[in-house]
């Protein structure tokens, strides 16, 4: 069997660079076998370096998927000065999932903030790709502003099949922006929803996922159907060592995707 503890090689085949810190790597491992489901994550780094848990930003093709890596201390500022054919290892995937299947016949509401949408990208994926299975399905996108934003090159693409906000902090001063300056709440707004035929899958900071699961039952979402992904220091990524523990929960294991109602309220969160 599989340890599953036991870090494997991924080749660089190709990186792009999204924003000033967040690049997207193309990744190949040897292993053809290799599945994971939207949301799951991987622990990504170098022997000696260390690990962080990074979550994939695609789906996954006979060994090939994406990370989108925000550069923002020891492991992924080591991962941002790799180029294309150097190695990276990895390790999973790891924890739950976005719960796409029990969507299928519903409508989808996506929020994400800023690096937040790298989680739900293979969620589009997914559904571009069997988009018959789903109702209307909507994407409310905010980030810091509008160079911040991921998967630029791809978001027109997305409008075709899904209804798409965006909405920035600030506009920085002669910079040419046609969308939505504000919070993600404002923008819900802006769209009319069906709350009982709707699943909500929320990523961002705590803070964001908050207000947002908020404004939803307040728009009489179902606390049965909002859904978010947790961030949580981690180090064993399989359950083992207490760093990710929320309340009674392991984020590695029973997360990072969980109901909001089975995390919310919890003595050390925001939620
Ligand atoms: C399930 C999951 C999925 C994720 N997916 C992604 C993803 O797709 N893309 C992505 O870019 N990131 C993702 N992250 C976040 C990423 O794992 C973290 O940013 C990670 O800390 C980066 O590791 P690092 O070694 O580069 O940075 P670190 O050295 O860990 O530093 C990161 C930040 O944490 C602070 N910090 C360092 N040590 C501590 C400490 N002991 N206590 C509190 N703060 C500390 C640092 O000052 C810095 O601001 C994900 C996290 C989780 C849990
Ligand atoms: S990271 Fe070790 S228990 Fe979750």
């Amino acid at each position: 069997m599989k340890n599953p503890l036991l870090p494997i090689k991924a080749v660089i085949t190709g990186i792009k660079r999204e924003t000033e810190d967040t690049k997207t790597y193309s990744l190949s491992i040897e292993d053809s076998l290799y599945t994971a489901r939207p949301g799951q994550f991987n622990m990504v780094g170098y022997p000696g370096v260390g690990e962080a848990p990074v979550s994939l930003s695609s789906t996954v093709s006979e060994g090939n998927f994406q990370h989108t890596i925000r550069s923002v201390g020891r492991v992924t500022e080591f991962i941002d000065r790799f180029n294309k054919g150097d190695v990276m290892y990895v390790r999973g995937p790891y924890g739950s999932c976005w719960p796409l299947n029990s969507a299928v016949g519903n409508d989808i509401l996506l929020v994400a903030g800023g690096v937040g949408l790298a989680p739900l990208r293979p969620v589009i994926q997914e559904i571009l790709r069997r988009r018959d299975s789903f109702g209307m399905v909507t994407l409310i996108c905010g980030s810091r502003s509008p160079d911040n934003i991921l998967f630029t090159s791809e978001i027109d693409g997305w409008r075709k099949d899904i209804a798409v906000f965006l909405t920035v902090d600030e506009v920085p001063d002669g910079m040419n922006w046609q969308y939505d300056v504000g919070l993600v709440t404002q923008l819900l707004n802006k769209t009319t929803f069906k709350p009982e035929e709707t699943f909500s899958f929320i990523c961002g900071p705590e803070i964001m996922m908050l207000f947002v699961a908020r404004g939803l039952f307040i728009r009489e979402f179902l606390p049965s159907r909002v859904y978010l992904s947790l961030e949580r220091r981690m180090e064993c990524g399989i359950a083992q060592c207490g760093h990710c523990q929320h309340g009674s929960k392991f984020v590695c294991r029973d997360g990072p995707v969980f109901l909001y109602k089975d995390v919310s309220r919890l003595p050390d969160g925001l939620l």
